[in-house]
């Protein structure tokens, strides 16, 4: 028999046919980048994908065609692309290539700044006489300012969303990112909160679109905080 779940993610989808996003094509990113030091270790942060997750299911049930671009390794989503990535790199060309004919990009995943300069071949092993080990580290590409590049082209997403997780001065440091990564909304959140940010199943956003408003929303679900993101896009979209 098919697994109660599925049934009820087919029963979303039918439903979904009539919903605000019906006939769009949204590419959603969740998770931290990978960044390999060596073919058994990497470089990574602290982010589930829980929120990259429930925005991609809401753009599903609300009738969007969508790409999961994800480094997590959590089963696939039913009736949605999961396309499995682990450096930024990586994610960069699938994003690059995911959102050319895409209407909405939602950037949630934590893109590490910084790899390591090269990856050792091998295992690096420890050596007797030495204390410590030191890793050069290069900057990685932004994959918004990239996607911007894209969109003055002529191609790529309509509508680009971006997460500003902050643990000081929210406001002025997510408007600034807003403006630097060309982006029409941008969901700001202190990750500093307990019941906030990564790995809970809570969070508490501010959404400042570039045309001007300011939403500060309450302690919710993630998945209501995915509902008030395509609220906002939906809107957006509109007014194009
Ligand atoms: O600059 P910061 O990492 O705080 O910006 C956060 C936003 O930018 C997120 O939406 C994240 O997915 C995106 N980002 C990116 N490429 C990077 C770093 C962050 O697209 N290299």
């Amino acid at each position: 028999m098919v697994e109660p779940d599925e049934v009820v993610s087919m029963a979303r989808m039918v439903l979904a046919r009539t919903g605000d996003l019906a006939g769009q094509q949204v590419v959603v990113t969740a998770g931290g980048t990978r960044e390999a030091i060596d073919p058994v270790r990497f470089v990574s942060n602290y982010s589930s994908g829980k929120m990259g997750f429930a925005i991609a299911e809401v753009a599903r049930d609300r009738g969007a065609a969508v790409t999961l671009i994800t480094t997590v390794n959590r089963p696939p989503l039913f009736g949605i692309e999961k396309i499995h990535v682990n450096s930024a790199q990586q994610m960069l060309e699938a994003v690059l290539t995911a959102t050319r004919e895409a209407d909405v990009l939602v950037m949630a995943a934590a893109v590490a700044d910084f790899r390591p300069e090269a990856i050792a071949e091998q295992k690096i092993k420890k050596q007797v006489d030495t204390e410590g080990l030191t890793l050069e580290m290069v900057r990685n590409p932004d994959i918004l300012a990239e996607v911007a590049k894209q969109k003055s082209a002529g191609y790529g997403p309509r509508v680009t969303v971006g997460f500003a997780a902050e643990t000081e001065d929210l406001m002025t440091n997510a408007t600034n990112k807003l403006t630097r990564k060309k982006l029409d909304l941008i969901a700001a959140n202190d990750v500093t909160a307990t019941d906030a940010g990564f790995a809970v199943d809570t969070n508490r956003v501010t959404l400042i679109a570039a045309a001007g408003s300011v939403e500060e929303l309450p302690l919710m679900s993630k998945v209501e905080v995915a509902e008030a993101i395509f609220d906002k896009v939906s809107q957006l979209n509109l007014k194009r």
